[in-house]
């Protein structure tokens, strides 16, 4: 079942998305070679707590860290770690906070230095495919327009969007009814309404769309070993016009 937030509500989760969006700012200064991905967490949890908010990934389902760094060939839920980054690479920094029992929940996906036109073009593709898809979060759609927004931008751009993972409702908890896949036909699933709070999250692989996890249990990498960008936004659902971006400092 989908519950509406109240306007209280969706101010807590503008909050919380706030501190991810402050955050994410601050982390994105960090990025460079030679910089650990354990580095970017330490930092991570710093920004959070000083914003007043608590990480919501840490303790999650036993996940270990504040920060998901998904480098190249990682997909999404990559656990920080003494690796340092190394010009040419790419890395997702997936983030969420908790504020006033509510969360927020935002990715964004940079480059290290220099990378090909190619990666540099699946960086771009799958930011505009989120903003595609966030387009389509208007009152009077259904939820799978948002989806096929996503999924028929990336195909056309010759990219493949993931299916094993996907985004979700938000709110007094991480995830939340509805799921909110990146593929699928147009005009399905349930009608959007004012007061539904998404998390929308494409995941874009270079290659083939299949994607397998690491031994250590979270790791999510393609199984053909091509890199893989991911944009994440927590938006809110409005009585008419755009959906609002809660995670965005615009
Ligand atoms: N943005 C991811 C998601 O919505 C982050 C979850 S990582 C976890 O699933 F550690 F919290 F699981
Ligand atoms: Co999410």
């Amino acid at each position: 079942m989908i519950v509406l937030k109240t306007p209280e509500e969706v101010e807590l989760i503008a909050s919380a998305s706030n501190v991810v969006a402050k955050s994410h700012q601050r982390i994105l200064q960090e990025v460079k070679p030679g910089v650990t991905t354990l580095d970017l967490d330490r930092l991570a949890e710093q920004c959070i707590r000083e914003f007043g908010a608590i990480p919501a990934f840490k303790g999650y389902r036993g996940y270990p860290k504040t920060l998901c760094a998904s480098v190249n060939e990682e997909v999404v839920h990559g656990i920080p770690s003494g690796r340092p980054l190394k010009d040419g690479d790419i890395i997702g920094l997936d983030l969420g906070a908790i504020v006033g029992g509510f969360y927020g929940d935002g990715a964004v996906t940079v480059s290290v230095g220099e990378v090909s036109p190619d990666v540099e073009r699946l960086i771009m593709v799958t930011e505009e495919s989120l903003k595609r898809g966030i387009a389509q979060a208007v009152v009077g759609n259904r939820l799978s327009d948002i989806s096929h927004a996503v999924q028929s931008y990336v195909e056309a751009q010759g990219f493949s969007v993931v299916r094993d993972f996907v985004g979700h409702g938000i709110g007094r908890q991480l995830h939340e009814e509805p799921q909110v896949p990146n593929y699928g036909r147009p005009g399905q699933g349930p009608r959007l309404k004012a007061g539904m709070v998404l998390a929308i999250e494409p995941m874009v692989n270079m290659g083939g769309s299949s994607v397998r996890v690491l031994d250590d249990g979270w790791t999510a990498v393609t199984g053909d070993g091509s890199f893989s960008a991911h944009f994440e936004h927590t938006i809110s659902i409005q009585p008419d016009g755009p959906a609002k971006i809660l995670t965005s400092l615009k």
